[in-house]
């Protein structure tokens, strides 16, 4: 099964893809991940994508979809990816469409995560991620056994440098100029099904299940 969870910016898409990984023996590919993963390690891409995604903006479409392509290419064919924070715009949608059929493949199911932004708000500063294995939680809705320390991997816990509320403000922004579009686009197709993502996370979980 390929899957895309689409939604605003602390919609929950991290939390249900980790979920969702487990549940289908699949694979997670969120492009924030890559683009933090190279930041940290210091890439000439994590160079290029850093001052956008500290401003809130999307990084430009010739950074993004190549490297979905070759993350997808290296994946088993038969193994079932969960998409997270990609497509982004129509132009990357349209371009995995594209380079999918080329590969006689098609995504299967889109899963959209509804959420009010004050509901973004409250989530994205409470908001605490692993640097280190990409875990995250939330000090009072999802908080680690240990305060502060990873679930996981056990290395501790920091705030994500684009989580500051000026940049919160800026990503819903780019989120309703340029993704919320692609709600229509898949619903088009009809392969769209929304899910009220200001349940718990469990809830939101069995209601994505109970839809695929
Ligand atoms: P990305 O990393 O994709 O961030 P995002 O889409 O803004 O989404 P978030 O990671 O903020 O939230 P989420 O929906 O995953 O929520 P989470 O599960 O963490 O992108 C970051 C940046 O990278 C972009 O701004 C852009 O610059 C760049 N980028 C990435 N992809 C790109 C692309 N395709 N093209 C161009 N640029 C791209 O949950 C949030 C919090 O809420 C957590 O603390 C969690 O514990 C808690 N929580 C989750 N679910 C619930 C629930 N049901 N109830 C209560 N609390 C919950």
């Amino acid at each position: 099964m390929k899957l895309i969870l689409l939604g605003p910016p602390g919609a929950g898409k991290g939390t249900q893809a980790e979920k969702l990984t487990k549940y289908l023996t699949g694979l997670h590919v969120s492009t924030g991940d890559i683009f933090r993963y190279n930041i940290k390690n210091n890439t000439e891409l994590g160079k290029k994508a850093k001052s956008y995604m500290d401003s809130g903006k999307l990084v430009p479409d010739e950074l993004t979809i190549d490297l979905v392509w070759d993350k997808l290419d290296s994946i088993d064919k038969d193994k079932s990816i969960i998409l997270d924070g990609f497509p982004r715009n129509l132009s990357q949608a349209k371009a995995l469409d594209e380079g999918l059929k080329q590969r006689n493949d098609k995504i299967d199911k889109v899963i959209n995560i509804a959420v009010d932004d004050e509901v973004i708000i409250k989530r994205i500063a409470g908001r605490r991620v692993c640097p280190n294995c990409g875990m995250s939680f939330h000090v009072d809705n999802n908080p680690p056994k240990v305060d502060g320390i990873c679930d996981n991997c056990k290395h501790e816990l920091i705030q994500r440098d684009d989580d500051k509320e000026q940049t919160v403000h800026k990503r819903i922004d780019v989120y309703n100029e340029q993704t919320a579009v692609l709600i229509d686009f898949y619903k088009q197709k009809g392969i769209l099904t929304t899910i009220d993502g200001k349940k718990s996370p469990d809830e939101v979980f069995e209601d994505i299940t109970k839809s695929l």
